[in-house]
């Protein structure tokens, strides 16, 4: 608790996000992984290998960005700061142990930026959304991009505002599924191959293993079939319910460009 006190107090975090909601979810989300990082272990390792994979057989090298880089749990850091020229990460919020990591390696740099380009929106002050990655499309130096476990959280930041301080002038009824589209086609109009990893719904099971509920997390949209795929236990027995675990599959995308 006094940890997660100390991170609201320290962390560099705009005051926009922080009156968003954001820097509190991702406090709330460090804890979680804490508590439960013996059972999302197998989740990021398949994550590592993945965004390792998507690498591999890359022609150059030159700039990696990595969209919803967070507290590069699923980030294998040290392998693309030494296979790529530059690692960009790119989180609307960065806590302390992930600036640390990034403070080790001279050529990596960390972007604060709203993915959902909703920020201005919410607050009253646009009528529409921004369009968050119109600077990294004239990088031509970008030759891998991931999208680490994002695209789901994406529209999450956006309906617990609308839940506490009420729907904004404009605020279309769809956004949650717009939100997710508009990530899905940005990322493949940036430059580069596109890594694309996200969770898709989640299961919940009791302890016989049956599945009690299943909830989809795209907003109802679809995904071409992945080219990796696994279970990501989110939350153990004990962590969201006593007799419940939660469950998310994962799809991974080692070009997603060339799927979508
Ligand atoms: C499930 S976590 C991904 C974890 C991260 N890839 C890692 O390895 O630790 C989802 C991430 O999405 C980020 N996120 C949520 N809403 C965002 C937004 N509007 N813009 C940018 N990032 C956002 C969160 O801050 C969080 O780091």
């Amino acid at each position: 608790m006094l940890a997660e006190v100390i991170s609201w107090l320290v962390t560099p975090c705009r005051l926009d996000h922080r009156r968003l909601g954001y820097l509190g979810a991702a406090i709330s989300l460090w804890a979680r992984g804490s508590r439960c990082r013996a059972t999302w272990q197998p989740h990021e390792a398949k994550a590592h290998a993945a965004i390792l994979a998507a690498a591999d057989d890359l022609t150059q090298r030159r700039t990696c960005v990595v969209l919803g880089s967070g507290l590069l749990r699923d980030v294998p850091l040290k392998d693309l700061a030494s296979r790529f020229e530059s690692v960009l990460l790119v989180d609307v919020v960065h806590l302390w142990p992930a600036r640390l990591r990034a403070l080790r390696f001279k050529n990596v740099r960390l972007l604060e930026l709203d993915l959902t380009g909703s920020t201005d929106f919410l607050l009253n002050r646009a009528t529409g959304f921004a369009d968050p990655l119109i600077r990294l499309r004239q990088d031509t130096s970008i030759d891998l991009v991931v999208s680490a476990t994002c695209l789901t959280q994406l529209p999450l930041g956006p309906e617990a505002v609308i839940a506490r301080r009420g729907r904004p002038t404009h605020w279309p009824a769809d956004a949650g599924r717009r939100i997710v589209q508009a990530h899905l086609d940005g990322i493949c109009r940036l430059p580069g191959r596109i890594c694309l990893i996200t969770d898709t719904e989640v299961i919940t099971r009791n302890r016989a293993g049956e599945v009690t509920e299943r909830e989809d997390l795209l907003e109802g949209l679809s995904l071409p079939p992945p080219d990796r795929t696994w279970q990501w236990t989110v939350a153990p027995f004990g962590e969201y319910a006593p007799d419940e675990e939660l469950v998310h599959p994962v799809h991974a995308y080692l070009d997603f460009r060339r799927r979508h």
